[in-house]
């Protein structure tokens, strides 16, 4: 059966520093750059998320995309919005906040909440010219 995809864009910002507490100080300055400031900073990233299904002949939709907008909602902006994912963000304290950590994490907080259609893609802007895209399995 045909496949459709449906997609949703939400604006989130949040403080990061990049640093692996296992290696040296040098080699972290050294493999992250200014990503490693010690005092943090900040991105307005953006989040994409597709959800792949078959079209409900009832609603003519594959998932409403005001459902998907609350799951988002209260499972990625509620605990990354405004907040410094090193410090605030539990499940970062033993992974670094790359931007492909980030979108796996929103990956694992979505993969099991949709009602209808299937987790498809992550997209993450970091930064107007850079994305990632996590697909779980
Ligand atoms: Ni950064």
């Amino acid at each position: 059966m045909a496949t459709c995809i449906v997609g949703r864009r939400l604006h989130f910002n949040a403080a990061h520093r990049l640093h692996n507490p296992a290696r040296s100080d040098e080699w972290n300055r050294e493999t992250f750059g200014p990503c490693n400031n010690p005092n943090y900073h900040g991105h307005n990233y953006e989040l994409e998320v597709l959800v792949a299904g078959e079209i409900d002949p009832d609603t003519g939709y594959v998932l409403d995309v005001g459902i998907l907008k609350r799951i988002v909602d209260e499972r990625v902006l509620q605990v990354l919005d405004h907040r410094n994912l090193n410090l605030d963000v539990a499940w970062f304290r033993d992974r670094i906040p790359s931007a492909e950590n980030i979108a796996r994490f929103c990956w694992e907080a979505l993969v099991d909440a949709m009602p209808a259609g299937r987790l498809t893609l992550i997209r993450l802007w970091e930064t107007p010219r850079n994305y990632v895209e996590y697909q779980g399995g």
